[in-house]
């Protein structure tokens, strides 16, 4: 009989009584979702409706924002569920690439000739590979073609969150850059079905809208939009009627872009117009270092350059821009979940696609609107696609009922004990090994008291883009300066992008505003930013955002006991319940899996100790 899980004290009474018919003995399935060749490629395994296993491909390949096929993720998923491919019953892919190339080619014919580009490119990317995914996963995994389910894009999203979500009857919202067509949807989910009502259709999309103001700030697509989500408190939303010129908003949150402003429909390499220019100013330079009046000029920078106001009000007027696109943005997802859950009849929300991953407008979602309940998934976006096709496969395709909620994040690969003492033997540091977890804990404690930088590597890493005390680097949040060693020893991140808090979900109402912080889990998720409560901004300085907000992320014993304990113990020892974490990775890296890819990222970097399983490694000392 396959494990079941249920979510602690969200709805555990609910799921009791709605396990599968007959019980699981009854069946034993195993559907493999896959997502891959746009964003993020994962897989995931389900058995009997039940999540086994789930990874990004980008944790094995080392190769950040990975989308190639994700063979490695899907040996992984296999080897973990005890499972050869030919024995898969199903494998649910999470789009449907005949319509989404459909798309393409009718797009690239309305636009030519300035299309040329998109269509050469659809032309050899797509015959290539991506139109034959059929044949590419029978000849990878052997398994006949009527095994193979196709999904619709806003479909899986849709099924990623409210599937899994504790709900039994809720609105839906998705909302990402494009799939097939759709860009937004609406709908309902109700027991193991779902329907999606109401869409907006591609080019007309605000992931689209926000990714060209990244680009237009000097970022990368689809991996700087943290970076305008953070850079926002810093300046005034002043341009909020410029961006209102390129997007239009009905009161129900739909909206249509001016296209006149806009070029990703026919171009591959530019998302944006002169028109765009003309009302936004010249594009920000990429790279140049990003500071203010109210940041100052970050130690790790190095000299303060004589012209430092000048370029603080160069600065200003992004961080301007940013604040306005993120407010409209803001505006149309409220617009939406109001209306969503007014469609539906319920106060309950399930969230998913890139958009989704705007913890800022999630928290304003609770705060701001008669949603009582939101889900979003770790893996909001494409990544987490995968696992909403399995489930849609599962639920909706063969009318499984629900018994499964994904209520904690780690679902990848778990560090091998022969690795890690492998990794102790030749570090030729000194290494210390604890038969007991609590003197581990208190060990760590102690380290993290005395001011050290710790990289934590416990159980199984993540799944999604956030680190959530698997594969973390940890430190005090109490001192003002730990932003900075952070940032000196290891992130060399900029002012703009806050650090995490972690704190035991029983202790979060404390630090932050946030109401029963245990009923939410978008917070054990790192999706939700909440304010930081006045009276406790100055005891965690490190990890309060200067708008006085933090990402913060809730653990709970049941779901993530070692990590509970420590930031538990760490709260004895200091009265202070509260760690900064970041994720263990080097800037532009994707985050570490194996014990040799922490100790890697750990010699490189200026982390003081490192933790694997029960194993301590210590720097200066041997
Ligand atoms: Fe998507």
């Amino acid at each position: 009989m396959a494990e079941r899980r249920t979510a602690a004290g969200v709805d555990a009474a609910f799921y009791e009584d709605r396990r599968p018919a007959g019980g699981a003995a009854a069946v034993l399935m195993h559907i493999l979702g896959v997502s891959c060749y746009f964003h993020d490629a994962a897989a995931a395994l389900l058995r009997d409706g039940v999540l086994v296993a789930a990874a990004e491909e980008e944790r094995f390949s080392r190769v950040k924002h990975d989308f190639s096929f994700p063979a490695r993720a899907i040996e992984f998923c296999l080897e973990r569920g005890g499972v050869a491919a030919r024995d898969l019953d199903y494998v649910a892919f999470f789009e449907k690439p005949l319509i989404k190339f459909e798309r393409i080619l009718q797009t690239s014919l309305a636009t030519a000739p300035r299309s040329g580009g998109v269509f050469r490119q659809a032309m050899t990317g797509w015959l290539l590979d991506k139109l034959w995914v059929k044949s590419l996963l029978r000849s990878t995994l052997g398994i006949p073609p009527d095994r193979v389910l196709f999904c619709e894009h806003h479909e899986s999203h849709a099924a990623s969150a409210f599937l899994c979500s504790p709900f039994d009857d809720a609105a839906i919202l998705t909302v990402d850059g494009v799939g097939e067509w759709t860009t937004t949807a609406v709908g309902r989910g109700r027991g193991s079905d779902l329907r999606l009502s109401e869409e907006i259709r591609f080019p007309h999309s605000l992931g689209l809208l926000y990714s060209a103001f990244t680009a237009f700030l000097g970022f990368e697509v689809n991996e700087g939009e943290y970076k305008v989500m953070g850079m926002a408190p810093y300046g005034r939303p002043r341009f909020v009627d410029d961006v209102k010129r390129v997007v239009r908003i009905g009161a129900d949150g739909a909206f249509t872009l001016d296209l006149d402003y806009f070029s990703f429909h026919y171009s591959t390499t530019r998302s944006f117009t002169s028109r765009f220019e003309q009302l936004f100013g010249p594009p920000r330079t990429p790279g140049l270092p990003f500071f203010t009046e109210s940041s100052g000029y970050p130690a790790y920078y190095g000299e303060k350059p004589g012209n430092f106001h000048e370029l603080a009000r160069e600065n200003e007027r992004y961080a301007d821009i940013a604040a306005s696109i993120q407010a409209v943005t803001e505006e149309i997802v409220l617009a939406m979940a109001r209306h969503a859950v007014d469609a539906a009849g319920s106060t309950r929300l399930c969230m998913a696609g890139g958009v989704a991953l705007n913890s800022v407008a999630n928290g304003r979602i609770l705060r701001e609107t008669p949603v009582t309940d939101l889900y979003v998934q770790p893996a909001a976006g494409d990544s987490g696609a995968a696992l909403g096709a399995a489930l849609y496969a599962w639920h909706v395709v063969l009318g499984h009922p629900r018994g499964f909620v994904l209520d904690r994040a780690a679902w990848g690969a778990v560090p091998s004990p022969d690795e890690i003492r492998a990794v102790a033997d030749g570090s030729g540091l000194a290494v210390e090994r604890y038969e007991y977890e609590d003197e581990l804990v208190d060990r760590t404690v102690g380290l993290l008291e005395g001011g050290a930088v710790i990289g934590w590597v416990q159980g199984p890493f993540e799944w999604g883009p956030r680190a959530l005390g698997h594969r973390s680097i940890l430190a005090d949040p109490r001192r003002a300066d730990a932003k900075d060693v952070v940032n000196v020893k290891i992130k060399f991140r900029e002012p703009y992008r806050p650090f995490a808090p972690s704190v035991p979900a029983e202790r979060a109402a404390e630090y932050f505003d946030l109401a029963d912080p245990p009923r939410h889990l978008p917070a054990r998720f790192m999706l939700l930013v909440t304010p930081v409560r006045e009276c406790a901004r100055a005891r965690i300085p490190a990890v309060t955002h200067v708008d006085g907000s933090a990402r913060l992320q809730t653990v709970t014993a049941d779901t993530n006991p070692r990590y509970h304990n420590l930031i538990s113990r760490f709260g004895e020892a200091t009265g202070v319940p509260v760690l900064l974490n970041t994720s263990f990775n080097l800037r532009g890296e994707p985050i570490v899996n194996t014990p040799h890819e922490a100790f890697s990222t750990f010699s490189r970097s200026g982390m003081d100790a490192l933790v694997l399983d029960r194993t301590v490694i210590l720097k200066g000392q041997s």
